[in-house]
């Protein structure tokens, strides 16, 4: 393992592939040199490098505590080169680097009760979790959203693991199939969390609806895996005050774009808002928030900004770096 502007670079190796459907194949990866892979709590994700400027977030889906990290990595036509580069060239034995795992989608292991709900690949997160909840001994169910059963990976191993705590919504499957989010949240005992991961659209409709089921905001938590930005809006002046240099973000730029230009390095990854790495400190002024990173509450407090897509309602931001 080398460290690597505050992140730890592992290589790892791939020790087993699965394509489980047409468009999903699961990955396990160990150390290429044999030694324990650090450690992981449920929601964790991990940096896969492709290369220098190709670093893709993926959840690890496997039961924290056991020895390597499972992912499961859908071969998205809309991909920006991540999936599909990770398709083509992740077999069994391929060497490639990760970071060491960083959650920012923890549990809250204090829940009464908890509703774990996954879309498409947004399942890979809520396994973790339910193995989590399981070994725990705590109260939980697990709702997996899939086009149609065919589409639907890891199957024989949630089926087998979580049994009856298992529901399965398929598109094609009809009204009695369909997932509810609003009843599902009336009906859960008050304490009660939500957890949901899956497309955009997907998302918001789920975290819609547990907002009109009454679920109070800081029950209701939430990953994006990719997003799209518009960057673009009315141009700012940020002063980058630890650089002592100021800079013009242009209308169609970012501000992460306008201080590398000038020299000031930004540490970036998903660079769409959702995985947090950009995120720096505000000193002076009002960002408007692109993101999907920071909570409502989070973007409230306008103390922090995601420098790869959020701009300014003020003329001027004062930032911390
Ligand atoms: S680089 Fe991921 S939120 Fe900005």
């Amino acid at each position: 393992m080398t460290s690597n502007m505050n992140n730890i670079v592992i290589d790892a190796i791939v020790t087993r592939r699965e394509d489980h459907t047409d468009e999903i194949a699961v990955f396990d990866l160990a150390a290429a040199d044999g030694s324990a892979l650090p450690a992981f709590e449920a929601g964790a994700h991990i940096d896969v490098v492709l290369a220098q400027d190709l670093i893709r977030q993926y959840s690890l889906s496997n039961a924290p505590g056991s020895a390597g990290y499972r992912l499961g990595i859908l071969n998205d036509p809309n991909s920006r080169g991540g999936s599909k580069r990770i398709h083509a060239s992740l077999q069994e034995g391929a060497r490639v680097q990760i970071s060491a795992p960083r959650n920012h989608f923890p549990l809250e292991m204090g829940a009464e009760h908890s509703l774990l709900i996954g879309g498409g690949i947004g399942i890979t997160p809520m396994i973790a979790m339910a193995y989590a909840l399981k070994a725990a001994g705590k109260s939980f169910e697990l709702h997996y959203c899939s086009r149609s059963e065919a589409k639907a990976a890891f199957l024989n191993e949630l089926k087998g693991e979580f049994g009856d705590r298992l529901v399965l919504h398929f598109d094609d499957a009809g009204d009695a199939s369909r997932l509810d989010p609003k009843a599902l949240c009336q009906a859960a005992q008050a304490g009660s969390h939500l957890y949901v991961c899956g497309p955009s659209g997907f998302m918001d409709w789920v975290i819609a609806q547990a907002k009109a089921a009454g679920m109070p905001d800081k029950q209701v938590h939430f990953e994006y895996f990719n997003a799209e930005v518009d960057i673009s809006g009315a141009a700012f002046e940020v002063y980058a005050q630890a650089s002592d240099i100021t800079v013009q973000v242009g209308a169609n730029e970012s501000i992460a774009m306008a201080l590398k230009a000038a020299g000031v390095r930004v540490q970036m990854s998903c660079e769409e808002g959702v995985c947090g790495t950009c995120l720096c400190d505000v000193i002076e002024g009002t960002p408007e928030h692109r993101d999907l990173f920071l909570t409502d509450d989070e973007k409230a407090d306008n103390d922090q900004i995601a420098l790869c897509c959020s701009r300014a309602k003020s003329a001027r931001l004062v930032l911390d770096i």
